[in-house]
């Protein structure tokens, strides 16, 4: 590993704001904030980018970017430190293991922005709005949350939007070019997202909330939390 990442890694291991395979956090996120405000989550959050946005427009509010890569969150975590931004966390998971780190109800709203697209059929179980990923987002988001796409990959945007349509989900909101200058929430630009815009690739948007049906991720709300737990990168995928 490079030298700075080691450093990097070291570091964080003494953040306050950076739990990395935190043990018996579900149901605790609230106290660890000290507050009751909404718990929003970043997945891949990468440098974490939409969490600080978030809690710099909203006062109250929290966010949680959720990533397993230590150096990345770290570049996050040193600026919420920095700023003195104490509404966000850092959680170094793997993302096929969230619902063993919060509790039912926990989550208001999920935002994924610039997910790895995975564009080969054989990939797509690792796609962030794949069924599989689904059923766990149904175990922790409140009813009605929103779950939040932003991507510069046509084939995952349509893939997202056939998946939405196969498995019940509703269609929130959608904006396919979302201009540069966009604002609010949307305007929120990570460091995949500036990539993209100086390649002059379209970035699309779009949201959605998840079915009541508890079934609706068949089969994978047969999967147990025992599977879950002893899920390994590289080991024999869920099924
Ligand atoms: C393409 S990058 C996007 C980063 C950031 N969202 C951005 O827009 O700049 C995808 C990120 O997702 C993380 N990631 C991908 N799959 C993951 C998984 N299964 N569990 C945890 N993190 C994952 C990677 O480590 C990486 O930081």
């Amino acid at each position: 590993m490079a030298h700075k990442k080691l450093i990097r890694f070291e570091e964080i291991k003494h953040f306050p704001n950076v739990l990395s395979f935190p043990e018996g956090m579900a149901g605790k996120w609230h106290a660890f904030f000290q507050n009751d405000f909404p718990i929003v989550l970043e997945l891949g959050c990468g440098k974490g980018e939409y969490s600080l946005g978030l809690v710099r427009l909203h006062d109250r509010l929290n966010a949680i970017g959720v990533d397993v890569k230590g150096n990345r969150l770290w570049k996050g975590a040193r600026t919420a430190l920095d700023e003195q931004l104490n509404r966000i966390a850092f959680l170094r998971i793997q993302i096929e293991q969230l619902v063993l780190y919060f509790a039912r109800n926990e989550v208001s709203a999920i935002w994924i922005p610039f997910p790895d697209p995975h564009p080969r059929k054989s990939r797509a179980k690792k796609r962030l709005t794949h069924p599989r990923f689904l059923w766990q987002y149904q175990q922790i988001l409140q009813p009605n949350g929103l779950i939040h796409l932003k991507t510069d990959s046509r084939e995952l945007f349509e893939y997202t939007l056939e998946v939405i349509h196969q498995t019940g989900c509703k269609l929130f909101a959608i904006q396919e070019n979302l201009p540069e200058d966009a604002e609010g929430e949307l305007g929120i630009q990570t460091y995949y997202e500036r990539q993209h815009r100086a390649e002059g690739r379209p970035i699309h948007y779009l949201s959605f909330k998840l079915p009541e049906n508890p079934t609706a991720f068949e089969p994978w709300s047969q999967i147990n939390l025992t599977a879950i737990a002893a899920w390994r990168p590289g080991s024999v995928q869920l099924t």
